[in-house]
């Protein structure tokens, strides 16, 4: 949880400055905040499936949140294809761009899931299918190997 904060506060901070300015910014750099929200979006999926399963419920709905707003920020991540940067470090995975109005809605599906599990009242509307299918979606759609 503490771990994810700090990610989510790094990617926050990186995409709302210059850093990500598409004309400014050198590919390696996109592509490394890319891949840190994607590790940040990845531990708050795990840490509020844990919660879940321990019935911890403002623990899930604190994930959720960090969800919703990483989803909000991929946009601007992926808004160019930068393929010269890959392949990018240890990774097997790259971004194929496409139609960057699916790629939006894809990225929205994740934002509305996610802060409908963030308002949850109960432990029946953590709706971890939801979150993880707007996960496969675009993976399924933009992610390559
Ligand atoms: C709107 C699109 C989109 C959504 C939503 C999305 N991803 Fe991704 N994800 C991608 C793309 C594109 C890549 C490949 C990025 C790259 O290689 O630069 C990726 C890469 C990854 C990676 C690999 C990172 C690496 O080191 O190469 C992980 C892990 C990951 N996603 C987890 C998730 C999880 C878990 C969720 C849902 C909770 C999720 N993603 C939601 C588009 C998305």
């Amino acid at each position: 949880m503490f771990v994810g904060a700090i990610a989510l506060a790094v990617v926050s901070v990186a995409a709302t400055s210059q850093v990500v300015d598409p004309m400014n910014t050198r590919s390696d750099d996109v592509v490394g905040l890319r891949k840190a929200a994607m590790w940040a979006i990845n531990t708050e999926f795990a840490a509020m499936r844990a919660a879940s399963s321990d019935g911890d419920l403002e623990a899930a709905k604190s994930s959720a949140l960090s969800l919703s707003v990483l989803a909000g920020v991929l946009p601007l991540l992926f808004e160019e294809e930068h393929a010269d940067a890959y392949p990018f470090g240890e990774s097997r995975f790259r971004y194929e761009a496409g139609d960057s109005a699916v790629f939006l809605r894809h990225a929205s599906a994740q934002q509305s899931a996610a802060s409908a599990t963030a308002d949850a009242s109960s432990m029946r509307d953590v709706d971890i299918r939801a979150i993880g299918g707007s996960c496969a979606a675009c993976h399924t759609a933009f992610r390559r190997r």
